[in-house]
């Protein structure tokens, strides 16, 4: 185990590094595809809703706990709490479930970078290149292994550094190359109903499942619930103003997430007049509808190149952090050498990723709870296990370590302006919420209410 924690220098260091790693695929591919499910202008203001309260008052909650115990998550419970370590490991679970789904979806990534580099732009927008691809039965995993393949190798070689630093210039240029995507799309014929859809709550739309996905992704995005942002903490300066540090990052992932869903909205309804078939596409929504924007702008075929590429970083930034995460955990509970560690959690995620690739093929019959295998693992993990973590963490904060004390923590630099609100989110509202949408969540899952 590392004995000396390096320190991200400054505000700019942490703010960048957490961003690196709550940026990627829940932005890009999950955020605009759940909007799109779940109402678009409804789950937009729920969304922003919960971030400013939920998720604000979570992310303040665990970057505090990791930079007051300079521990990562099973350690910090523990030193906080012996009796509460359970919570760590509950939490260290989630990236071992999102891990090996996240890079199912990375390789379908390389396969649409791959096929516009190898000028079959056009192919990819007919409306079937989609479900043709990933219900083959050999392709698919093929692009998942090369995906885990080239994280693990960059884990392995312990270069992450040098690709931070690539995805630092990454960025900036990704909002870019998206803001220029969002503005073209508005201007496709029929895309202003799109926009109306997006932007407009619709009330009759709002029940209680919209709020569990958006609380759901809220911590995805986020990466809260699992331990992430604690880890994060824990190599945050004491001399660093950790509320707007907060702020910041969740002003950048939401923005992100906010253009993605304005690049992908308007067109499905300019494609496809916004049939509830094409709104209800889930995970494929991204892959179906970008291309055809491409292929209907000048010089598509370079920007869908720019955008694949841009896309695999964030991407890859993530899976990075995601499988740092699973390896340090298992190596310091079995204090094993890191290279093995990291040979065990590839051949680990592979086991599990390869139900999540053939889920849409050759294992399409076999359901559970009704969901293929990757769905249901996206359940599994944002609808049932991150919400539980949160609880507890609310509870955990709220009622034994009290709010006070990541509240001086917090305040160590600048003051906490928030801190009534923080309170009375980790006390009162976040618990009862959470058991609330979740109770019901399962009632009704069992058939025993309708919601
Ligand atoms: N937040 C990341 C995204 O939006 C996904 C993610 C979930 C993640 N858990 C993580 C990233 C843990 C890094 C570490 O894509």
């Amino acid at each position: 185990m590392q004995k000396t924690r390096s320190s991200f220098t400054g505000k700019i260091g942490f703010v960048l590094a957490a961003a690196g790693s709550a940026v990627g695929l829940g932005n890009l591919w999950r955020f605009p595809y759940l909007a799109a499910q779940y109402g678009g202008g409804i789950f937009l203001l729920v969304y922003v809703i919960l971030a400013l309260t939920f998720g604000f008052a979570l992310m303040c909650a665990e970057t505090s706990i990791g930079r007051k115990t300079g521990l990562s998550v099973v350690g910090a419970y523990k030193a906080l709490d012996k009796r509460f370590s359970f919570i760590g490991y509950l939490a260290a679970l989630v990236p071992v479930i999102i891990l090996p789904y996240y890079s199912v979806i990375g390789g379908w990534v390389i396969k649409y970078l791959y096929t516009f580099v190898s000028g079959q732009a056009g192919l990819a927008c007919a409306d079937n290149f989609f479900s043709d691809f990933i219900s083959q039965p050999a392709e698919p995993i093929g692009w998942f292994l090369l995906y885990i393949g080239a994280t693990a190798v960059i884990v392995l070689m312990g270069v992450e550094k040098g690709v931070e630093k690539v995805s630092k210039f990454m960025m900036p240029v990704l909002i870019i190359i998206a803001i220029f995507i969002a503005g073209y799309s508005l201007f496709l014929p029929g895309a202003i109903d799109g926009v109306k859809y997006y932007f407009t709550p619709d009330f009759s739309r709002f029940s209680i499942t919209t709020v569990l996905a958006a609380m759901g992704q809220l911590f995805y995005s986020m990466s809260l619930a699992m331990g992430i942002m604690i880890t994060y903490g824990s190599y945050m300066k004491k001399d660093v103003n950790l509320s707007s540090s907060v702020k910041q990052i969740e002003f950048f992932d939401t923005g992100i997430a906010f253009l993605a869903g304005l690049m992908i909205i308007p067109a499905v309804f300019s494609f496809s007049g916004g049939d509830s078939s094409a709104l209800n596409q889930g995970p494929g929504l991204m892959f179906v509808t970008l291309p055809k924007v491409f292929d209907s702008m000048p010089a598509g075929t370079f920007i869908g190149i720019a955008f694949f590429v841009l896309v695999l970083f964030a991407a890859l930034t993530s899976s990075i952090s995601l499988m740092e995460t699973v390896v340090s955990i298992i190596q310091d509970k079995f204090k094993l050498n890191r290279k093995i560690t990291c040979v065990i959690v590839f051949a680990g995620s592979i086991i599990l990723g390869l139900p999540s690739c053939l889920g849409y093929g050759m294992w399409s019959a076999i359901k559970i709870l009704g969901m293929q295998f990757l769905d249901f693992f996206d359940f599994i993990s944002n609808s049932v296990l991150m919400p539980i973590v949160a609880f507890l963490t609310c509870i955990f904060v709220g009622y034994i370590i009290k709010p006070q004390t990541l509240i001086d923590e917090i305040e160590l630099n600048g003051k906490f302006k928030q801190k009534t609100l923080f309170k009375v989110v980790i006390k009162y509202v976040a618990p009862v919420c959470i058991v609330l949408i979740l109770l019901s969540s399962i009632l009704s899952a069992a058939g025993i209410i309708k919601i």
